[in-house]
């Protein structure tokens, strides 16, 4: 039986049944009428860890803000779905609501909002999609229990929670904080935007071994990242090299380890078009 059931699907329909999907088709991302990314595919199951390397530049945190829906990273074609529900035109919110998560590069300091209040309404909102404002809120008590735990495991004083969000936090507390969001709010999809940036090793360390615990089979990972550490801690199945807006290579933990190693050059003369890409956008920065 099982057999005939087999052979009546393709293997692509069973891990659907099992997995979330987030697929990225032929994306095209502006930036004040700027076209950054120009055709990225890429396919993320929960459950995968994916690494995004590339020089500066090449778009990588573009394509994370394009995905999170941030409002001034403009898709000007292409889509972005999550399980087949299109949500290229979703506004950030709702996006978190279908369990999408980025962790930023350079997070936020909102002074005025302490971080538990943050964390608890956000968690609410995830939770509990159909709440209206001032309602619905998870509860105190449980709500502390949990992000004090969540806390000691990252190796953060709970005082933080006290704290205005990110408002005097060093590099490797905003850091933290981001991981602490991901750990609270539990996403189907969660983009590391160079989270391993800016730490001291232990907290490298930390927040390696903190995102091995979350990720599991819940969750699928993309891991922005020009060190090592993180990937150690956390092998990605696939690897992905973006230059000048596109993906130019796909490989295994062994292509993270050898850009590592030898840097861009080989991948650079592979992809000349692209490079030149790159080499356009990094002139305009440094400018
Ligand atoms: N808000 C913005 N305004 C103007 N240009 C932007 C903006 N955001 C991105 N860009 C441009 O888009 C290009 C890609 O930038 P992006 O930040 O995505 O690169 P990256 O791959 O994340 O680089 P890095 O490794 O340095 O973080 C760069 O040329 C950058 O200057
Ligand atoms: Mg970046």
């Amino acid at each position: 039986m099982l057999s005939v059931w087999v052979g009546a699907q393709t293997s692509q329909g069973i891990a659907n049944a099992m997995s979330s999907l987030l697929k990225i088709t032929d994306l095209h991302v502006s930036v004040a009428d700027t076209p950054i990314l120009k055709g990225v595919n890429m396919e993320i199951r929960q459950g995968e860890i994916h690494a995004l390397m590339g020089p500066n530049g090449s778009g990588k945190s573009t394509l994370a803000y394009a995905l999170a829906g941030h409002p001034n990273y403009a898709i000007t074609a292409g889509s972005i779905e999550i399980d087949g529900v299109n949500i290229t035109e979703r506004a950030a919110n709702e996006r978190a609501r279908l369990g999408m998560f980025l962790a930023f590069q350079y997070p936020v300091v909102i002074p005025g909002v302490k971080v538990a209040d943050f964390i608890r309404h956000a968690v609410s909102n995830v939770r509990n999609p159909d709440r209206k404002e001032g309602e619905g809120l998870i509860g105190m008590r449980e709500f502390r229990k949990e992000i004090k735990a969540r806390m000691e495991e990252l190796g953060m004083d709970v005082e933080f929670a006290r704290r205005y969000l990110n408002d005097g936090f060093s590099g490797g507390e905003k850091k933290r904080m981001e991981i602490l969001q991901m750990a609270m709010l539990q996403p189907k999809f969660a983009i590391l935007d160079e989270t391993d940036s800016g730490l001291d090793s232990d907290a490298v360390r930390v927040v390696s071994e903190g995102l091995a615990k979350l990720s599991g089979p819940e969750m699928g990972v993309l891991i922005i990242t020009h060190h090592e550490r993180l990937l150690e801690f956390n092998p990605p199945q696939y690897t992905h090299v973006m230059l000048g807006g596109r993906i130019v290579e796909t490989g295994d933990a062994a292509l993270a380890h050898d850009l590592h190693a030898n840097g861009y050059a080989t991948v650079r003369e592979r992809h000349p078009e692209a490079a030149a890409d790159n080499a356009k956008a990094e002139e305009t920065a440094a400018v």
